[in-house]
């Protein structure tokens, strides 16, 4: 028998307030998004105390738009799902509040969901996975490869040791003067310039794991000893240059992967994926070999509750269930 399973997903994480509905957790049916980016530029980062506000304003607000959107009354909802960690923790309380309130009002069963199974996730909107895959997550709070055998479980290879790809691009941003977010001002300066600079690349041996760190203060150094020696360097010039340091290493240990583990698919997730150049090389680097590549549209690379509803959809349909002692956990591991 086909299920037929209507999921309510929440998001509130970071700095998008986000309500959908999607059905068999393959087709999103609304995915309505607030972005705070505004109220957080001026600070050139997300202060955690304006999230939190934004999203206790905003939540009310965007579920009524979400229903109005769809179409769909509450008696047709099955579950809810909400994004339980890792996160800001006064962000993730509002949702997760929410959620509660409203499994309880609407006697639905509740899904508490790790963010980084959304970020998975948001490619089976566009295509049924393929066991095993390989994912790469690479957004402003995470860096990481993880391999799944199956539904709903999570094997996490390889992981940043100190900085997130996304948290580079926006601190070498923040150097150049550019506002925040940053990624997509390196984006589209990186188009621009020329690798004329080599940095470093944290190869770190044969493990699977991350470092951005050290280019970072690579990038840092590069532009401050520029300065003192009275010399100019162009932005777009660094800019290209730090990007083909972040994009080699992602893809070199992606590229390692898939081939030791044998994947079937390899899927990109995580507001990094909307990065051009990461994106065309990727695709350059996997049409060489037999292994299919997956990147979402843009607006599912970054925070979306559509993505939370299609991973909450998997965990329900498998019997997961969340209880009314449901909290938001800041570090939640993926499991
Ligand atoms: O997934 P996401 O929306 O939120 C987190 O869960 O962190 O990712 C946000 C991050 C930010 O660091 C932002 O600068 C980066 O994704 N980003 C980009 C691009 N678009 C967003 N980085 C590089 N190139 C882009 N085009
Ligand atoms: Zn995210």
């Amino acid at each position: 028998m086909k299920k037929n399973t209507l999921m309510l997903g929440i998001e509130t994480s970071c700095d998008e307030t986000a309500v959908a509905i999607v059905r068999n957790g393959t087709e999103i049916i609304t995915n309505v998004v607030a972005s705070q980016i505004e109220s957080h530029k001026r600070f050139g980062g997300v202060v955690p105390e304006i999230a939190s506000r934004h999203h206790v304003e905003q939540i009310t607000l965007v579920l009524e738009e979400a229903f109005k959107e769809a179409q769909v009354t509450w008696d047709e909802i099955d579950a809810i799902s909400v994004t339980e960690g890792p996160g800001l923790v006064g962000a993730l309380l509002v949702g997760v509040n929410a959620a509660k309130a409203l499994a309880f009002a609407k006697q639905k069963p509740l899904v508490g969901v790790h963010h980084i199974a959304g970020h998975i996730y948001a490619n089976r909107l566009e295509k049924e996975f393929e066991f095993p895959l390989l994912a790469l997550i690479v957004s402003g709070g995470h860096t990481e490869l993880v391999l799944m055998k199956e539904h709903g479980v999570y094997e996490l290879i390889g992981e940043t040791r100190d900085d997130a790809a996304g948290e580079a691009y926006d601190k070498v941003a923040r150097m150049l003067g550019l506002p925040y977010p940053g990624g997509p001002h390196i984006d589209r300066l990186a188009a621009m310039g020329e690798e004329t600079i080599d940095f470093p690349r944290a190869w770190l041996e044969d493990s699977y794991d991350f470092s951005f760190s050290g280019l970072k203060s690579a990038v840092i150094n590069k532009i401050h000893n520029a300065k003192q020696r009275g010399e100019t360097l162009k932005s777009e010039d660094i800019a290209a240059s730090f990007q083909a340091s972040v994009v080699e290493v992602l893809i070199e240990k992606t590229l390692r992967a898939a081939k030791e583990f044998n994947v079937k698919q390899v899927i990109v997730a995580g507001g990094v994926a909307a990065n051009r150049g990461l994106r065309k090389e990727l695709e350059v680097r996997f049409s060489e070999t037999e292994i299919p590549l997956l990147i979402p549209n843009i607006k599912l690379c970054t925070d979306n509750a559509a993505m939370i509803a299609a991973a909450g959809t998997i965990a329900f349909e498998q019997g997961r269930r969340s209880g009314m002692d449901l909290n938001a956990n800041a570090s939640l591991l993926l499991k």
